[in-house]
Parts: C-alpha cells; sequence; structure tokens
C-alpha cells in the first residue's frame, strides 16, 4: 500500500505551447506534497499526468516504484477527488462511493464493507442513504473523498478539493484531511493548490510552480524562512522585497547600512532584502529604518503600516497599537538581523514565452499590494 510518486523530467505540451516543462520530483510514501502556484503555471496537468489523463510527451511517472507512464487511469491505483464533486446526481451516497469499487471489478462481497470503511473515515456514515443534492457543498465533497479513498488507493490526488467551499468549511476540511492523513499515514498525497496557507497547513513539502516549471521544493518552514528566489518569497507568504545593493562593508538599501548575512552574494551585485512584515518591529533597534506612514490598515490584532522609505514601501505588521501613527508622520522601525534573507536580484522571475500573461507573482509587497500570511 505504500506508494510514493516519481516524475521524471515530464514534459506535456498542448499543440505548440509547452504546459509542463522537464517536471522532476518525488513525493515520499506516506508524504504530503502540495503543489503551489498562480493560475496556469501547471498544476492540474502535473496531477492529471498522475492521473493518467494526461500524456507526457517525455518522461516517465512512478507510482510506488513501477512506472505506469502506459497504464491507463484505472490501473494505477490512485484515488482522485477535484473541485467539482462530480457525484452523480441519481445515485445515493452509498452507491457513488462504491462506484469506483464496481468499475475496478473489486469482489461484491467486499463492497458493504469498503463503502461503510470509507463513509466512517470521512465523517458521513449518517448519510449513506441521502442523494446528493440532499447535501451541503461540504458534505457532497466529503463523500467524493470517501470514493476516492473506498479503493484504498496508495495514492490520493487533490485537485484544489476546497476552493468550492467558504472559508469556514475550508478550515474545518483542512483539519479532517490532516486527520486523514494521520489514520493513513502511509497513503501519499499529492495536493493542488494556489492557496498558501493550505499548503502551509497541511503538506510535508511544498512544491512551488511557475510558468510550467518547478522553481522551488522544501518544507514550509523551509520556504517560508528561507526561500531562495523572489518567486518564493512573494507566493508562500507576504513579503517585502527591497533591492539592496552588496558592498566590501556591507549591504546597503539606499544609503542605510544593514547587518544582514550576505550570505553567497558578492561585493557589487544587486540583491534583493526578503523581509516579512510581521518580523518588523516599532522604534529604534539593530537594522533602524525611518519612514513616513503612508497608509494604516486596523486589522483587529494588528496594524498594517505602509511606510515609504524614500520611494521604497515597506509593509509592516504590528501588534496592534494603542495610538496608531497619523498619516505623514515619520516613524523608525527596525528588524533583527537574523530576520531578513538576502536573495540573488532577479532570479526565479525569468520571463518565459512559451505560456500565457498574467502568471506573475502575486504576494509581493513592493508596492501597496496584498499580503496574506
Ligand atoms: N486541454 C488543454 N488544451 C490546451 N491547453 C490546456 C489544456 N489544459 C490546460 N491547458 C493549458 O495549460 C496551462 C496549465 O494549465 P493547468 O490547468 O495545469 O494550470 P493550473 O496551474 O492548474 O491553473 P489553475 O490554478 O487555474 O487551476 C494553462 O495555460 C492552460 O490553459
Ligand atoms: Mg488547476
Amino acid at each position: 500500500m505504500s506508494g510514493g510518486i516519481r516524475f521524471e523530467n515530464v514534459s506535456v505540451a498542448y499543440g505548440a505551447t509547452t504546459v509542463l516543462d522537464r517536471f522532476d520530483l518525488g513525493v515520499e510514501p506516506g508524504e504530503v506534497m502540495a503543489l503551489l502556484g498562480p493560475s496556469g503555471s501547471g498544476k492540474t496537468t502535473a496531477l492529471r499526468t498522475v492521473a493518467g489523463f494526461v500524456h507526457p510527451a517525455a518522461g516517465r511517472v512512478r507510482i510506488g516504484g513501477r512506472d505506469v507512464t502506459g497504464l491507463p487511469p484505472y490501473r494505477r491505483g490512485i484515488g482522485m477527488v477535484v473541485q467539482q464533486y462530480a457525484l452523480f446526481p441519481h445515485l445515493r451516497v452509498e452507491e457513488n462511493v462504491a462506484f469506483g469499487l464496481r468499475a475496478r471489478r473489486a469482489p461484491r462481497r467486499e463492497i458493504p464493507g469498503r463503502v461503510a470503511e470509507a463513509l466512517e473515515l470521512t465523517g458521513m456514515a449518517a448519510y449513506a442513504r441521502r442523494h446528493p443534492r440532499e447535501l451541503s457543498g461540504g458534505q457532497q465533497q466529503r463523500v467524493a473523498l470517501a470514493r476516492a479513498l473506498a479503493i484504498r488507493p496508495e495514492v490520493l490526488l487533490l485537485d484544489e478539493p476546497l476552493s468550492a467551499l467558504d472559508a469556514r468549511l475550508r478550515s474545518g476540511m483542512l483539519a479532517e484531511l490532516a486527520r486523514l492523513h494521520r489514520e493513513l499515514p502511509k497513503m501519499s498525497m499529492l495536493y493542488v493548490t494556489h492557496d498558501q496557507v493550505e499548503a502551509l497547513t497541511l503538506a510535508d513539502r511544498i512544491a512551488v510552480m511557475d510558468k510550467a516549471r518547478l522553481r522551488e521544493v522544501g518544507t514550509p518552514q523551509e520556504l517560508y524562512r528561507r526561500p531562495r528566489t523572489e518567486f518564493t518569497a512573494s507566493f508562500v507568504g507576504g513579503a517585502n522585497l527591497l533591492p539592496v545593493t552588496v558592498t566590501e562593508g556591507g549591504i546597503l538599501l539606499g544609503t542605510t547600512r544593514l547587518d544582514v548575512e550576505r550570505g553567497e552574494s558578492a561585493p557589487g551585485a544587486g540583491a534583493t532584502l526578503c523581509l516579512r512584515p510581521h518580523l518588523i518591529g516599532l522604534g529604534e533597534g539593530p537594522n533602524s529604518l525611518a519612514g513616513t506612514v503612508r497608509e494604516v490598515q486596523w486589522r483587529g490584532a494588528t496594524h498594517r503600516l505602509h511606510l515609504d522609505l524614500g520611494g521604497r514601501t515597506l509593509t509592516a505588521d504590528l501588534p496592534e497599537l494603542r495610538t496608531p501613527p497619523a498619516l505623514g508622520e515619520r516613524i523608525t522601525v527596525h528588524f533583527a538581523p537574523g530576520d531578513a534573507v538576502l536573495l540573488p536580484a532577479g532570479i526565479g522571475a525569468d520571463a518565459n514565452p512559451r505560456t500565457a500573461p498574467g502568471t506573475s507573482p502575486q504576494g509581493a509587497l513592493t508596492g501597496a499590494g496584498r499580503a496574506d500570511g
């Protein structure tokens, strides 16, 4: 039952357009891997390649070490859940769940037990006799999950399974999926999402995709704390990305000298300082920065400030302030040397002429942009 998934340099093209470009990634048995990336980056294509609905132009796909590249979907030992629950409306819940078992010609005697087990796992045992129209969206998605689990798949493929649910249901289902993972520790999960919170919460590792390519793979903590590219920094959590100059004497932000790890950046080179908004403190400290307050947003537990640092905007999320600064006021903020990451400028943001426009990173806080994270 312990699978694991291996993409070996998989490329997929539609006509002249490459939508998956030499994709190379391994998912360990029992691991939850999130595929995270903007719309159109190739996440669903990668997932459907594992499922067997998309055929690669080059490369191999393995499940549990077995080369499945030429196998039809039903012989791959996968369960799949997609955004739209795709239940049969005329079948009862239990019949929907049994469907995959019958299609795979599971022994007749085994089917009721396997259906009951899957409904139990997803908390839907009490709804076995209902029709899909008698269920809420969240319940329908649980049935879709039960149907995928009933075949006891080696790997579970999930394509934005929560995106049709409202925020509260989503966070409940996220906890359910985490529980499911604990109860089925040998099953690998490949989880497609463009929601960084889902990826950070659920995944053992995250594979960041952009423009048909795999950009970076790491644990959520690695990608959040030590991103290696601007793209990852901006896509996994909100980030201030500030252009700095590396000199023999240190790192310069404009004319302000900063105390941060130089890493591999060579003197003379341009670099980008990645600074998370919540790691900025009010007042003097190490790495003080003076700026003019351009915007103050009260967000309940925090205040978000936009500061103008002489042409550059810095976003800071501070614990709720008793007396927030006034617009136009000049204030000083600071950050600890270990809390900023120096990135080589421009890496991971290369133009790729083969892919559609409109897929640029969304999380960067270089303007008065959004930051959810
Ligand atoms: N059947 C198809 N024919 C032609 N192009 C396709 C087909 N399916 C997908 N594409 C293209 O491949 C690219 C990647 O699509 P894919 O569905 O994998 O993206 P995605 O990362 O899942 O995006 P989203 O977050 O919007 O679901 C897109 O540019 C898309 O238009
Ligand atoms: Mg998709």
